[in-house]
């Protein structure tokens, strides 16, 4: 197999998105679009990639950089076909096979790109295309008569007649390297748009007496994504192919359409998710741990046996032990809850560690936050902390100890004491009696 490397596009400016961010950094399923395509470029064989963005997209640049991917910069937005050739220092020694790809591509998978690689080996030229009910802004492919590619037409250049035309460019190419920069190197912006196409790139070839091949690709796979409507439906379908895949894994939903999955979401067999429950990046739920309705939970990891919810949320550095039960209106950030604690209703656990088999009470609040920096709070192995109590961090409440409903606690607690720290009860014996007597009379003189 020849040497793979890959071109993405992604300078343009996304104006239908009505954004200040670059489109490929708009996130599907919690991932930017761009790294969707990354990922599938390399699980196609792709080892080289070059994204070209514009001078002004930082993000871009520094995403990129994140996943070991170099970028280029196209300095005024001409045209696709420009874009691709201004990647050509980039790849100047590479003599392999490329592919060029549209950066606004959310739902592409490594399968699909290697059916192009594949597609492409005869001739030594290849595009994707599709075929969809909805004509949209997609440029139209037009086949000769030997089922090779024509020509491509743009939407706006497009005739009545063409625009009839149901099978679209997804805005894929695949071509032997040296031979495509050649061939870019020739593009000419004579068209409604005024820009370098990358779709002339196959007439150029044509000349050279090199065919296009066509491959029909899966229309959801290559669809595109300009503007908020088409980032939605990218979402929409990201998440069915999601949760799909959580359900063949033996992960059981009630209402699968109420989930919404991260595309990094590790969901073991046998983990249960009730209705309306939102994962965002980096969550792992283990086998036999169950979210119940209404939780959101990103960048956490839920242990064996414990169960989340109904209305809890889990916030990144959240780990939740075995058989832990974390109920409702129960934030957790930053926390270690070990196997068998509970946290049942109500409370604030940030910047925590909870020993096993402690219970905390009703609206128990970790005072982790001073307005300046954030401080820890210790809580032993089997240690009680009454309803509606304050930590106020640093504190540590060691092994066993009780503390009493309704404290404010400033200062550690020691092993298996009692810590109490709220005004002491008294009682004025009579005095409620005295009192209704008293408010009788004044209302009675007011008739
Ligand atoms: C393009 C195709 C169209 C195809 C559709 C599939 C061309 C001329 N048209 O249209 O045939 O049906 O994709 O989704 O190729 N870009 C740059 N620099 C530029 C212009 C664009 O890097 O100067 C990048 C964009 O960031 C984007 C990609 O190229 O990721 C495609 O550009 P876009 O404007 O989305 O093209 P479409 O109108 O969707
Ligand atoms: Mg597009």
């Amino acid at each position: 197999m020849a040497e793979r490397a890959g071109i993405i596009l992604a300078a343009g400016i996304g104006r239908r998105m009505k954004s200040a961010k670059p489109k490929v950094m708009h996130t599907v399923a919690g991932r930017p679009v761009l790294g969707h395509v990354i990922a599938a470029m390399r699980e196609a064989g792709v080892g080289r990639i070059v994204v070209v963005r514009s001078a002004q997209a930082d993000s871009v640049r520094d995403y990129a950089a994140s996943l070991d991917v170099a970028t280029v910069v196209q300095e005024q937005q001409l045209g696709t076909g420009h874009a691709a050739a201004c990647a050509m220092p980039a790849l100047s020694d590479f003599s392999g096979t490329l592919l060029i790809n549209n950066g606004d591509m959310p739902l592409v998978t490594g399968p699909t790109f290697s059916s192009v690689f594949a597609a492409a080996e005869k001739t030594g030229l290849a595009i994707a295309a599709f075929r969809a009910s909805e004509p949209g802004a997609y440029g139209r492919v037009i086949l000769d008569a030997d089922g090779y590619l024509d020509r491509i037409v743009e939407h706006k250049d497009a005739t009545e007649a063409e625009r009839d035309v149901d099978l679209f460019n997804a805005g894929t190419v695949v071509a032997n390297a040296p031979d495509f920069f050649r061939w870019a190197a020739k593009l000419e912006k004579t068209n409604a748009q005024g820009e370098f196409y990358l779709t002339d790139v196959p007439l150029i070839a044509k000349r050279e007496g090199v065919r296009c091949a066509v491959l029909e690709s899966d229309a959801v796979e290559v669809m595109g994504m300009n503007d908020r409507a088409e980032l939605a439906q990218a979402e929409a379908q990201m998440q069915t192919r999601l949760r799909a895949r959580a359900l063949g894994a033996g992960v059981g939903m009630l209402a699968p359409q109420t989930v919404f999955l991260s595309w990094d979401s590790v969901l073991e067999a046998d983990v249960w998710i009730g209705p309306f429950v939102v994962f965002g990046p980096g969550v792992t739920v283990r086998s036999g741990a169950e979210i119940r309705a209404f939780s959101h939970l990103e960048g956490s990891i839920v242990e064996q046996r414990a169960v989340v919810g109904p209305y809890a949320r889990l916030r990144p550095g959240a780990s939740i032990g075995e058989d832990v039960h974390i109920g409702n209106f129960v934030e957790v950030k930053n926390a270690q809850i070990e196997k068998g604690a509970k946290a049942n209703h109500l409370s604030y656990l940030g910047d925590a560690h909870v020993g096993p088999g402690a219970n905390i009470g009703a609206g128990t609040i970790t005072c982790n936050y001073d307005g300046f920096v954030k401080h820890p709070t210790q809580i032993g192995a089997g240690a009680f902390i009454g309803s509606n109590s304050a930590l106020v961090a640093p504190i540590a409440i060691e092994d066993g100890a009780v503390v009493g409903a309704g404290s404010v606690v400033t200062r550690d607690v020691s092993k298996d004491a009692l810590a109490v720290a709220r005004a002491e009860q008294k009682e004025i014996s009579g005095w409620a009696a005295r009192f209704r007597v008293r408010k009788t009379a004044e209302k009675a003189k007011r008739g």
